[in-house]
């Protein structure tokens, strides 16, 4: 879609302040740095109550093969999405990551958006075939230079950067010689992986997630064939690729943990299934603990808790992984934060008087979703996944690693885009964000994604994420409304 916006990227990021996205000075009356007196007054008798807790972390997320583009430089190999999203028919339009926002090229103006909008903290991927063309073995340096170029620069412009070191681009000759995360030898070639990335860059990056979103890249990717490699294999396959997903993360861990002498925050960023009371009494907030457990039992519970639950086991019965008690405590390693990508509440639950203690809500057939189909609106699980968490594991902190939402986002005749849709969503979810920090939840930051529009896999760059509009042919990023939104609340740490 042509841009027809006729300010230039670069005249937005000049002008400063509410003017920065280009809005007619109606619409931003109440959205400007200069308030009235009697504006102020009012704003300081409300900001106690929706004050978050001081040193909020408010940053954006991405990562790397939906974002970077430059597929065939300096040495990257080929990941399982390269190939994947090659075969014809897999993703919409046939889309691909070749370019995405070509953020390989563009990385300081994207660090000046950030800027632009307060955001203290950025989350990114390490491509893990840029690192290494061969998966292992021999490394290559241009690929690292790329993740040492964007550091220098964030921390240069006072971003704190949070590093994931796999989000998805599993390099495709893992895939090739041992059938991907099928195989133990991936959990291993992954702890090689994540220990050479942490001995290089943590001299300026201290906080790491190791692995993001199991389910996806394990149950979605090896068992429902939704994503690469597209595979439908058996319940015991499915399984061991599950477990095979938490050893790789407990080793790498330890790993990581090893090739360092500096303090390092090492936590995991899963796409956690929460299972949310649809009434909230405490009978129906017990079995939502039960609940959320036992949906977990396979990923993040076993993280945890370093044991599958009874459930789970017997539930596969001969299907269950093979794994031993050593494997076991290196997969719950403790961590020393929580990672937790939060969308939607998964399930509704209720107390049930049976087994299990609960009983699972399925989502009324008109509920309402946001423009992806999965994404049912449903604001108050951001108060409950953390607070669930706390409650079932008690970490020392917690992050929202992951929360947005998706939307069509059409340029107006003026070139603006107004995603009411995304500010009213930022708004209700925030807002149960903010009933869990006033509860004293550890929620320590909230990244937001994602900085901008991007290649939403197998939806391609028909849906779109971002903060900023990408106009895919000219490259061109351009802020849409929530930034502004997103802006005013991290320059203040207060909900407006
Ligand atoms: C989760 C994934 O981590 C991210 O890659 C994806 O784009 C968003 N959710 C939105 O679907």
């Amino acid at each position: 879609m042509e841009s027809k916006n006729k300010n230039s990227r670069r005249d937005f990021l000049k002008i400063g302040g509410s003017a920065a996205i280009g809005l007619p000075a109606m619409q931003l009356i109440g959205c400007n740095n200069q308030v009235t007196a009697l504006e102020k007054k009012e704003l300081s008798q409300n900001d106690s109550i929706r004050k978050f807790p001081d040193n909020f972390i408010w940053g954006t997320a991405t990562a790397a093969y939906q974002v970077e583009g430059a597929v065939n430089e300096d040495g990257r190999g080929v990941s399982i999405w390269d190939t994947y999203s090659k075969i014809p028919g897999k993703i919409k339009n046939n889309d691909t990551g070749d370019v995405a926002c070509d953020m390989y090229h563009r990385y300081k103006e994207d660090v000046q958006l950030m800027k632009s909008i307060h955001a203290g903290a950025y989350r990114f991927s390490v491509s893990w075939p840029r690192v290494f063309s061969n998966a292992t073995g021999t490394p290559n340096p241009k690929g690292l230079d790329f993740y040492n170029r964007l550091i220098d620069e964030l921390l240069a412009n006072g971003i704190t950067p949070y590093a994931t070191l796999y989000h998805w681009d599993l390099p495709q000759i893992l895939q090739d010689k041992y059938g991907g995360w099928q195989s133990k030898e991936t959990s291993k070639a992954f702890a090689e992986y994540a220990a050479y990335v942490t001995e290089k860059i943590s001299d300026r990056v201290k906080h790491y997630f190791t692995l993001n979103e199991f389910y996806s890249f394990t149950d979605l990717s090896y068992g429902l064939g939704q994503l690469a490699p597209g595979l439908k294999l058996p319940q015991k396959a499915v399984a061991q690729v599950r477990h095979n997903a938490v050893l790789a993360h407990g080793m790498g861990l330890q790993a990581m943990r090893q090739v360092t002498k500096s303090t390092l925050e090492i936590g995991v960023a899963e796409n956690i299934v929460t299972a949310v009371p649809i009434i909230e009494t405490q009978e129906n907030i017990e079995a939502a603990k039960k609940a959320t457990r036992e949906l977990n039992a396979g990923l993040l519970t076993v993280m945890m808790e370093g044991k599958y639950t009874d459930n789970y086991l017997n539930s596969l019965g001969p299907d269950a992984p093979d794994f031993t008690e050593e494997e076991l405590k290196l997969i719950a390693e403790p961590l020393d934060f929580v990672g937790i990508n939060v969308y939607l509440a998964n399930k509704y639950v209720l107390a049930a008087n049976n087994e299990t203690g609960y009983e699972l809500i399925s989502h009324a057939k008109n509920h309402p979703t946001m423009a992806s189909p999965w994404h049912l609106v449903s604001p108050e699980c951001l108060y409950w996944a953390p607070r669930l968490v706390k409650e079932l594991w008690n970490p020392k902190e917690i992050y929202i690693t992951e929360n947005g939402c998706g939307a069509t986002d059409e340029l107006s005749d003026e070139g603006q885009i107004m995603d009411t849709d995304r500010v009213m969503f930022i708004k209700n979810y925030l807002t149960q964000l903010h009933r869990a920090t006033n509860e004293g939840i550890p929620v320590k930051g909230y990244f937001h994604w994602s900085l901008m529009d991007n290649f939403e896999w197998i939806f391609g760059y028909g849906i779109r994420f971002g903060l900023f509009y990408m106009d895919y042919k000219t490259l061109e990023r351009t802020p849409k409304l929530s930034p502004e939104y997103f802006k005013t609340i991290a320059r203040d740490n207060i909900l407006v």
